[in-house]
C-alpha cells in the first residue's frame, strides 16, 4: 500500500463523500477528516446556520480557513470535502501545493438529489431541485479537474467503492 498518499474527496451534495471517507478511513486504518463537521466544530453553528445567518460568501472564507488548517496541521490521509470546497481556485491550489491528490466521486445529478431530499440535513444551498441543477450543471467542469474519477454506479455500495478507491489509488490489497 502506498502509505505517503493523501487524498480530498470531492463531488456534488449528496454524492456519498463523507460515507466512503469513512470506509476508505477504516480500511486504510488512518485518520479522516469531514471539513464541514470540522468547521461546524470550530465555529459551534451548523453550516445551515452559518450560511443563513452569515450569508455564503463567508461560508466560502471560513470553509478556505479551516481547509488551510487541516492541510498544514493535521495528519489525516483523506479529506471529505464540502460539495462547493472544490470549486473554489484558492482552495484547488491549497490541496495542490499540499501534495493532496484529488479524487471526483462522479454521479448522476438524480441520484444526488434522492439522496439530498431524504438527508435529515439542512443544504441551505440545495434548497430546491432547479437550483440544484444548476450548480451540478456548472461545476462540472471544475469536478473535472480532480486527478481521479470514480463513477458511482447502483450495483457498487459505499464499501465496495472505497476499496476500489483504495485499491486503485492507494495500491491496497484486500482478501
Ligand atoms: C455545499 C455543500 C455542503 C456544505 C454547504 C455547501 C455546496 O456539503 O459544504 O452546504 O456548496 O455544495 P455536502 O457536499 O457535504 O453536502
Amino acid at each position: 500500500m502506498n502509505r505517503e498518499k493523501r487524498i480530498v474527496l470531492t463531488g456534488f451534495m449528496g454524492v456519498g463523500k463523507s460515507t466512503v471517507a469513512r470506509f476508505l478511513a477504516v480500511l486504510l486504518k488512518c485518520e479522516k477528516i469531514d471539513l464541514d463537521s470540522f468547521i461546524e466544530k470550530n465555529e459551534g453553528k451548523t453550516i445551515d446556520e452559518i450560511i443563513k445567518t452569515e450569508g455564503e460568501a463567508c461560508f466560502r472564507q471560513l470553509e478556505t480557513e479551516n481547509l488551510q488548517k487541516i492541510l498544514l496541521e493535521s495528519d489525516a490521509r483523506i479529506i471529505a470535502l464540502g460539495g462547493g470546497a472544490w470549486t473554489i481556485e484558492e482552495n484547488r491550489k491549497l490541496i495542490k501545493q499540499h501534495e493532496f491528490t484529488t479524487v471526483w466521486l462522479e454521479s448522476s445529478f438524480e441520484h444526488c438529489w434522492r439522496n439530498i431530499s431524504s438527508s435529515k440535513r439542512e443544504r441551505p444551498l440545495a434548497k430546491n431541485k432547479i437550483y440544484a441543477r444548476k450548480l451540478f450543471d456548472e461545476r462540472e467542469r471544475l469536478y473535472c479537474l480532480a486527478d481521479w474519477h470514480f463513477v458511482i454506479k447502483p450495483e457498487l455500495n459505499s464499501l465496495e467503492l472505497a476499496k476500489k478507491i483504495a485499491e486503485e489509488v492507494f495500491s491496497a490489497k484486500f482478501d
